[in-house]
């Protein structure tokens, strides 16, 4: 039966019997910093979240994942972890977030949180005590290792960090070197020491036993060094790329994507697979090429449920280069694996700015992602076109990255934005625009300052405005997650690409099909009228990602610029 264009209430998703819900999944990922603040202290907090779960339950998305709110100095907020049992003061009380999955759960939607097993705060009582003396018990729970050259005055060998420069950090108490993939303040967990591996083992049972859905695993690709320490070999790259881990000259050999990495994914899949009712899933943030994203996944499935392709980021926004990531991902990740597509992030320039900030191209993607084959990653904000806050000050910056990066001259800058690259992640994320009101609606706050400022454009992209305007971006956003949920061809089922019915240097078309029920989707990527043939259409009704209308199918209908059809 064609499912109706028009939304339902509740978002479960759909999917069939066979498959496990994950793989039909909507995720939705939301910065608790910056989504909601119930308090007026300028922050977004649990309670925040809480008071809009209509609005997501609203507009249909059925799986949020929220980056970390654990205890953290908040030095790189949160993904510097001093406490993972509890919650951080500004985001609420360990009370609020066993509310926060009661009501998610209890709206019959999903729940994933942030999990960051590679590394901890420097503020973590197992650093403070690890790094007390070389005889503390706890010392091997990091990664120490003597200097070189005579008195130790060189880090022990030339690994890098992720972002470039030594990741080696000299300790006065010790007169030892600690070894952080990322930033100095996040000391890598030495997993080779088989008692860092039960507790942060326990962590990852601890939220699964507190019924949450899933987890996202942070830099989960450099979980394991090599054991020799040997140097990295040489490399001509300079810097890493998101399918490439090697740059600053080195090969990432013995720092990322280490087969014990790998080996890791199955044995931490099967602590998720302990909690069956209802099944759980992870999603890994790990960076290298597409054949060694696959092997996270396990070559029957059994290592990670699904992993983040970040390739998308680096897509132009074009047919062919649309179908040919299409191709790609299928290929690598055919049934019953599941590919992700991922268009924003908290770390990366939002979609959108690729897009020219054009609201028109906002609602192509979205009919794409909620198309195609796989878990889509939305992105708070992506849903009503929020821009990249450009011309925040890097001098000003909340972000370590910026100043960590401050001596990349300005000019520089959008070059890298375009290659994917932020130096500011402030700049992605700017609080959330939910009215014209004051702070656009997100806070209460009596004083002029919020942790980050709004985006300057939020007067008019906001969700107030654009709730009831059926040509929005957010309209189109709610239209296609309608769409998808009500159909498992479209959430669940087989994709294949079809043979031009269209001009395919604009239109790329893919069928989806779930046992009976056969769909096409067409999508029009670019500002000229495509005129499409459909003649040989599988079914009686069309729905367009501009219009809440159900169409009956002609011989031939004209796609307007940027405009999606799905064929029912
Ligand atoms: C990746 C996270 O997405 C990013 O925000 C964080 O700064 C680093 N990992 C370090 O945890
Ligand atoms: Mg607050």
């Amino acid at each position: 039966m064609p499912p109706s264009a028009a939304p339902s209430v509740g978002p479960q998703p759909a999917s069939s019997p066979a498959a496990p819900w994950w793989k039909s999944a909507v995720a939705y990922q939301l910065y608790p910093r910056s989504f909601m603040d119930s308090d007026g202290d300028g922050i977004g907090d649990l309670r925040g979240i809480l008071a809009r779960l209509d609005y997501l339950q609203w507009l249909g998305v059925e799986t949020i994942w929220l980056s970390p709110f654990y205890t953290s100095p908040q030095t790189d907020f949160g993904y510097d972890i001093s406490g993972h049992f509890d919650v951080a003061p500004e985001y609420g009380t360990l009370a609020d977030c066993r509310r926060l999955i009661d009501e998610v759960h209890g709206r019959g939607m999903k729940i994933v949180f942030d999990m960051v097993l590679n590394h901890t705060s420097i503020e973590h009582p197992w650093f403070q005590e690890s790094r007390s003396s070389r005889q503390s018990p706890r010392r091997d729970f990091y990664l120490w290792r003597a200097g070189r050259r005579p008195g130790g005055g060189a880090p022990p060998n030339n690994w890098r960090s992720m972002l470039g420069g030594s990741g080696w950090h000299h300790d006065r108490a010790t007169d030892e070197w600690y070894w952080a993939s990322f930033l100095p303040f996040q000391p890598d967990l030495n997993y080779r020491n088989p008692a860092v591996k039960h507790a942060m083992l326990d962590v990852v049972r601890h939220w699964l036993r507190e019924g949450v859905d899933g987890l996202r695993l942070d830099i989960f690709n450099a979980i394991y060094k090599d054991a020799s320490f040997a140097d990295n070999p040489f490399s001509l790259r300079p810097l890493p790329s998101e399918d490439n881990p090697d740059g600053f000259f080195q090969r990432a050999l013995h720092t990322q994507n280490h087969p014990d990495t790998l080996a890791f994914a199955r044995e931490l899949r099967a602590v998720v697979d302990e909690f069956s009712h209802p099944p759980r899933f992870v999603v890994g943030e790990v960076f290298g090429a597409t054949d060694v994203l696959r092997e996270y996944c396990g070559a029957e499935g059994e290592g990670l449920n699904l992993v983040f392709l970040f390739k998308t980021l680096r897509t132009p926004f074009t047919a062919p280069a649309m179908r040919s990531l299409v191709a790609e991902l299928e290929q690598a990740f055919p049934e019953p694996l599941c590919p992700t597509y991922v268009f924003s992030n908290h770390d990366r320039p939002r979609g959108i700015d690729r897009l020219g900030n054009d609201p028109a191209r906002a609602r192509l993607l979205a009919a794409f992602q909620l198309t195609v084959r796989g878990v889509p990653f939305l992105y708070y904000g992506d849903e009503i076109g929020l821009g990249h806050h450009h011309g925040m000050p890097r001098e000003a910056a909340r972000d370590p990255l910026a100043a960590r990066f401050r001596n990349i001259p300005g000019w520089l800058v959008p070059a890298m934005r375009r290659r994917g690259i932020l130096i500011n992640r402030d700049e992605c994320r700017s609080p959330m625009p939910w009215s014209a009101e004051t702070h656009a609606g997100f806070s209460h706050a009596e004083t002029p300052e919020l942790w980050l400022p709004v985006h300057p454009d939020s007067p008019l992209i906001n969700v107030a405005s654009q709730r009831d305007d059926p040509g929005s971006v957010l309209s189109s956003y709610r239209r296609m997650l309608a769409l998808r949920r009500r159909s498992l061809a479209l959430s669940g089922g087989h994709l294949e690409l079809l043979p031009p019915l269209a001009d395919p240097a604009r239109v790329l078309g893919f069928s989806r099909r779930h046992e009976d029920e056969l769909v096409w989707v067409f999508l029009n990527f670019s500002a000229r009228e495509a005129m499409l043939d459909l003649r040989t259409a599988p079914g009686g009704s069309l729905c367009s990602n501009l219009s809440d209308e159900q169409e009956p199918v002609r011989s031939r209908r004209v796609l307007a610029p940027w405009e999606a059809v799905v064929v029912f």
